[in-house]
């Protein structure tokens, strides 16, 4: 890994956990760090709903955890203020101490129609308001099957990033996820994640740009992925739930273990 990449482990909650689940997963996860070095450990981020944001702050806080576990959304709007009923803007994510926003997932692209060019709005929104974005790009398994995952996938990259720097291709986060792998068991073999990343990393042409795997990232697979050179680490959905298991994730990002 680049020496300058420190890993990611963020956890994708997405449409789970009240306020309640949400503060006593930071309770518990708080006992389970304790003794792990903060200094070695990944940049932890944890995504909940927008509803549970503010409790997930406020529980960071009282628990000193603030600047070892970072806030993230999954989605935002990219317009600052405005009439767009049941959005949320940057600068609202900003107000509860959000620092990474989890962009263009495929889950929101299959169900919530959105696109390429409204993704590539929302990371540039991002970037303008100091959050960072977790950009999220992969195939199908019948563009898998038909071949069509290199060009699929750059062209997702290529779009997502228009008109974004080279400096501020630094700064932001990507995530390959194959939507076959997504909450479904079958991870992506470690060495086929690592080739996807390396082309995603050729196509950003920023050797900083931290590119994570996402889909079935589980406590008996990191290992193997983690010791991927293009991998700085994992989008993570369903072995982000559970504290135990979250807390295996970050301890396969941390040195002794790569
Ligand atoms: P999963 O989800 O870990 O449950 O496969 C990953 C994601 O959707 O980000």
């Amino acid at each position: 890994m680049h020496p300058s990449r420190k890993p990611v482990m963020a956890a994708n909650w997405k449409m789970f956990k009240t306020t309640a689940e949400a503060a006593q997963f930071i309770e518990t996860l708080h006992g389970l760090l304790d003794g792990v070095s903060k200094d070695d450990m990944p940049t932890a981020v944890i995504c909940p709903p927008y509803t549970a944001l503010s409790t997930v702050s406020q529980s960071l806080g009282q628990l000193n955890l603030s600047n070892t576990v970072f806030l993230g959304a999954q989605n935002m709007e990219s317009k600052a203020d405005g009439a767009f009923t049941g959005e949320i803007s940057p600068r609202m994510l900003r107000d509860l101490n959000v620092s990474y926003v989890v962009l263009g997932h495929s889950e929101r692209r299959e169900y919530y129609n959105e696109t390429d060019a409204g993704v590539n709005a929302k990371a540039k929104a991002a970037l303008e308001n100091n959050l960072i974005p977790i950009v999220c790009v992969g195939e199908s398994l019948a563009q898998r099957e038909a071949g069509q995952t290199d060009a699929w996938v750059t062209r997702q990259v290529e779009a997502a990033l228009d008109g974004i720097t080279p400096e501020q291709r630094k700064k932001l986060i990507l995530a390959y996820e194959p939507i076959w792998a997504i909450g479904t068991g079958k991870v992506c073999d470690a060495a086929e994640a690592n080739r996807v990343i390396g082309l995603i990393r050729q196509t950003v042409g920023v050797a900083e740009t931290r590119i994570l795997y996402g889909g079935s990232m589980k406590p008996d697979n990191v290992e193997g992925l983690m010791a991927q050179p293009e991998i700085d680490g994992g989008l993570v959905g369903g072995a982000s739930l559970e504290p135990a298991s979250y807390v295996q994730l970050i301890k396969a990002a941390m040195p002794l273990n790569v």
